[in-house]
């Protein structure tokens, strides 16, 4: 049995109740982008709130740290991971959560008590010396000399307030060296494993420190580190949960992973981060804000490591790994079941995207760098790498400092911003006439916005308009008025009206009139006044007509299916839908 299924079972068995890993996203705090550890989700409950599910809890959590990708690449980190943990909300504390800890280390994982150690909390002006715990870890035959005592690193928090409380961290004896009677935790031959922490208090942002209303457990194992561990090896990536993984890329490439085992492992965990963050429920598609652009980076820097190992990268190499990572883990989470396709298509598009520019970009890169006198590229050319070529800034400074050459990341930064600014006005000035943008797939969209508009006049009301939209080339959003949130029911049928548009083969056609001519023809318009005198006006079949500057598609046979992902309030009396097309 694998680690989390002993885990689970444990705990179970224990009186626990396993609750299901939340999305990648945190889904009500906006200030971090990810997930980055198994209690985030759980927050309100550590503070309080009643848990349905009841007061003892254990899950495996998806979590994702992305914020040094430099690191990828050695034999322990990883930008996916997926954190094991044991929640008492004011149910047990110290006594059950260490005894049961030390029962699943020694009995469960068969670990001998003489290659464990722990550290306790040692006191501050503030909290007490955790003495309670030190007694009940000696009590269960840890001896004085494998304990010990420190003040930073046995308080944990989760960044600057919340939940928090002194800890006590289990350390493995990894090394076939002789174990030192005295356990130094500095010493790199010990690794932890294990985090229990004792959730009493809550730090708030001015730094004061109130008790919370009932006394948790918040436990966190990594599932990566630990795998490694008790298979005794010392690179991750040799373990059972990558090590087919590297041999498939090894087969991809034509190459060993000996000598190559840096941009191995970056394909490797980038790829699995990836198929987790696409197969979210969150939605997540490559783009260049917030999660969209980590993953973008993920795909696109997977792919320079691809060509890097010869990889022909025009192949389906990506889906091969791909669909082996969701073999692996598709048992452990239904999503991952549900979205492969979605997962493959996300991968495939963002690689052929990115392919039809990487090879001119590698040679632009290689001319620009050949050329200079100075070890620095200038913002110029970052920006141009970035612009035409899409290449992220965070590749161009990795290809850079591999030739020992600096970035001005300042001046691409005012630049990219100056440049975000630009479009930003542009897309405006372009509005008056239609809309923004005019990509093959932004066309189908333009055209999806004329349905769903005619769809929501007929399923929910005729008073119904346009309040706005935005397109790109992930999605449609679209603002009407309206003043209640739809049923299930009502976004069915619109999806399923429009799709029923599509389905007809409606013919699109565009004539050029007067504005007082096209509103009296009953023409739909958002701000009358914005247009001029000769305006154009779209019609598909008899169910829309829209003034409106276009771009659209010939025939709604052309936009595929139509599919609403989110429907939600935008602001007082106005709803908001967004929508894609597959
Ligand atoms: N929240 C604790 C950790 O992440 C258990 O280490």
């Amino acid at each position: 049995m694998n680690l989390k299924d002993l885990y689970i079972n444990f705990f179970i068995s224990k009186g626990h109740k396993q609750i299901p890993s939340s999305p990648v996203v945190p889904e009500n705090d906006p200030s971090v982008l990810f997930n980055t550890a198994g209690m985030q989700p759980l927050i309100p409950y550590l503070m309080g709130q009643k848990h349905p599910y009841g007061t003892r809890l254990c899950d495996y959590q998806k979590c994702i740290r992305t914020n040094d990708l430099d690191n990828i690449g050695d034999t322990y980190h990883h930008t996916f991971f997926e954190m094991l943990g044991n929640w008492s909300l004011g149910d047990y504390f110290k006594k059950e959560a260490i005894t049961w800890s030390f029962e699943f280390l020694t009995k469960e994982l068969n670990i001998p008590v003489e290659r464990l150690a722990v550290t306790i909390f040692a006191g501050s002006d503030l909290i007490k010396e955790d003495t309670e715990s030190y007694e009940i870890w000696r009590s269960l035959g840890i001896p004085e000399s494998r304990i010990a005592k420190t003040i930073d690193d046995n308080f944990w928090i989760a960044g600057e307030a919340g939940p928090c409380g002194p800890d006590t961290e289990m350390f493995y004896w990894r090394s076939n060296d002789e174990i030192p009677e005295k356990f130094d935790p500095e010493d790199e031959r010990w690794v932890e494993i294990w985090n229990d922490v004792f959730m009493e208090f809550n730090k708030k942002f001015d730094g004061s420190v109130e008790e919370l209303p009932n006394k948790n457990v918040d436990t966190g194992m990594g599932v990566e580190r630990t795998t490694a561990i008790l298979e005794g090896v010392n690179d991750n990536y040799a373990s059972s949960i990558w090590r087919d993984v590297i041999k498939l890329i090894e087969n991809i490439s034509n190459l060993p992973y000996e000598g190559n085992e840096k941009s191995m492992r970056i394909i490797a965990d980038h790829i699995r981060t990836s198929v987790i963050i696409s197969a979210d429920k969150a939605g997540i598609k490559p783009s260049n804000t917030d999660q969209g652009y980590i993953l973008r980076r993920l795909i696109r820097r997977a792919i320079r490591h691809a060509k890097s190992l010869n990889i022909d990268v025009n192949s389906n190499w990506e889906e091969q790994i791909a669909n082996l990572i969701m073999d692996k883990y598709e048992g452990y989470y239904e999503e991952i079941k549900e979205n492969r396709n979605i997962v493959l298509e996300v991968l495939k598009t963002e690689k052929v995207k990115f392919n039809r520019t990487l090879e001119k970009g590698l040679r632009e890169f290689e001319k620009i760098t050949s050329r200079l006198v100075v070890g620095k590229l200038n913002k110029d050319d970052a920006f141009k790498l970035y612009d035409t070529y899409g290449f992220p800034i965070e590749l161009t400074e990795e290809l850079a400092k591999e030739k020992n050459i600096k970035v001005d990341i300042d001046g691409f930064k005012e630049k990219f911003k100056a440049h975000q600014e630009l479009s930003r006005t542009s897309s405006q000035g372009k509005f008056k006439g239609g809309l923004a943008g005019n990509s093959e797939i932004e066309t189908r969209y333009h055209t999806a916005t004329h349905l769903l508009n005619a769809a929501l006049k007929v399923v929910v009301s005729p008073d119904i308009h346009q309040k706005g939209s935005n397109i790109t080339e992930e999605r449609m959003r679209f603002d009407f008025n309206c003043d209640h949130k739809l049923s299930e029911e009502e976004k069915q049928k619109v999806e399923d009206l429009v799709n029923k548009w599509i389905k007809e083969e409606l013919e699109v056609k565009v004539e050029e009139m007067n504005k007082e001519e096209a509103i009296a023809s009953g023409a739909e318009c958002m701000f009358v006044e914005k247009y001029p005198d000769r305006v154009t006006v779209y019609s598909i079949g008899d169910i829309s007509k829209e003034l409106c500057g276009g771009p659209h598609v010939k025939n709604t046979k052309e936009l595929g299916t139509f599919k609403i992902k989110k429907e939600e309030a935008s602001s007082a009396g106005v709803r908001r839908i967004k929508a894609i097309l597959q």
